[in-house]
């Protein structure tokens, strides 16, 4: 019996070092000590290895760094493990970054998914239980306007290149298990907030502007909606769908809790407020040059998920978010490294005109 025969099951989660793929490891590695988990990441801007130290030395915990895209490594890598599912979480993920240049986001979100697909198809072959699950984003929906919101048949309309690099690679998937009988599943979530996050998403990015007392530079009139969820509930959605979802579906994954960007914004500053004891976070507050093709609204059904699988969000918004700050907060050196070095060339070439500007 050879060392790995002794776990049930062989996973490759890929994208693990970053922010969900790193909460998902936390949460999947310990409940699961019969399951082997092989984190396939590239280490980008994005990818952190110190997301992951509470599991390193896990015995049933495996890193291995490399790129989706890459069919020999990632042939390597089912050759040696054999697989019995993969969970594929690795993306360029930043909406503004795809708008500055898209390239980056076909080579990785549609190339490296197609690379996966391709590799699990001849896998499957022979691996006749393996499945494949996509993890995707409300974004592919476009946007909604005032009323209503996305189920799993809304047309995918999506409007920015990053949204449509991951409709692109969605529909691939979706292809593979028509063409090729691969068992796919894929799930759409909206907007996620929690530990590990990459400082240049908006709540990561307020809280440390906040603390540095600089500007927070809030798109437009700050009317766009956006549903958030916290990041745990859905690494339980993932956990549910990649084990019980049914082969070829789509679930939504929402988190009931839609609010205006301005209003978020102001949330975060009063929570600030409390907790560092320092009042007029507010102030901060800037309004800048609105993102090009910016969606106005979105919103999950997951009646769905929720009727199939029993799954909801549990986290209520104020807590989470309260939790969220307090970590940052805790955690002021992970942010320092995030933000020092390439981070900085982003974010003073997205940002800093629009600043200037008004
Ligand atoms: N963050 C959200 O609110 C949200 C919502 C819905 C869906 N999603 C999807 O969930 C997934 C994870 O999102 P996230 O917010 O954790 O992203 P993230 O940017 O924090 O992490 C992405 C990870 O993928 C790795 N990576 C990038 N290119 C790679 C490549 N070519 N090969 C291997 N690894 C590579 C990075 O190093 C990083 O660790 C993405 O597919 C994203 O589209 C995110």
């Amino acid at each position: 019996m050879s060392d790995l025969d002794k776990f049930k099951k062989r996973i490759l989660i890929t994208g693990g070092a970053g922010f969900i793929g790193s909460n998902l490891l936390h949460c999947m590695v310990p409940k699961y000590p019969d399951y082997l988990f092989v984190n396939l990441d590239k280490l980008t801007y994005a990818g952190n290895l110190s997301n992951l130290q509470a599991i390193e030395m896990a015995e049933n915990y495996i890193f291995a760094r490399g790129d989706i895209a890459d069919n020999d490594l990632v042939s390597e890598l089912f050759k040696v493990y054999q697989f019995d599912g993969l969970i594929n979480l690795a993306a360029e993920s930043h909406v503004d970054r795809s708008i500055m240049g898209s390239e980056r986001f076909l080579r990785t979100n549609i190339m490296g998914t197609h690379n996966l697909l391709e590799i699990s198809r001849k896998h499957s072959l022979f691996k006749k239980d393996f499945r494949f699950h996509q993890v995707s984003t409300d974004e592919v929906f476009g946007s909604l306007g005032n009323e209503g919101k996305f189920t799993e048949s809304s047309c995918y309309l999506p409007n920015s290149p990053y949204a449509a690099s991951k409709a692109s690679a969605d529909h691939f998937v979706r292809a593979y298990w028509k063409s090729y009988g691969l068992d796919v599943v894929t799930s759409n979530c909206s907007n996620n907030y929690g530990p590990y996050q990459f400082p240049e998403k908006i709540i990561p990015l307020m809280i440390n502007n906040a603390l540095k007392k600089e500007p927070l530079p809030v798109y437009g009139n700050g009317e766009n909606v956006r549903e958030w969820l916290f990041v745990k509930d859905h690494c339980k959605a993932i956990d549910l769908v990649f084990h019980k979802g049914q082969t070829g579906r789509t679930y939504n994954i929402g988190g009931d809790n839609e609010i205006k960007n301005i209003d978020l914004v102001k949330m975060l500053c009063r929570i600030m407020d409390d907790l560092t004891g320092e009042s007029g976070h507010e102030k901060l507050i800037k309004f800048v040059e609105d993102r090009p093709g910016h969606d106005l609204r979105y919103a999950m059904d997951y009646s769905l998920i929720e009727k199939e699988l029993g799954w909801k969000p549990e986290y209520e918004f104020k807590r989470g978010l309260m939790e969220t700050v307090e970590w940052y907060l805790d955690n002021r050196e992970w942010m320092e490294k995030c933000t020092s070095g390439e981070y900085k060339t982003y974010y003073n070439t997205w940002y800093k005109k629009r600043l200037e500007d008004k």
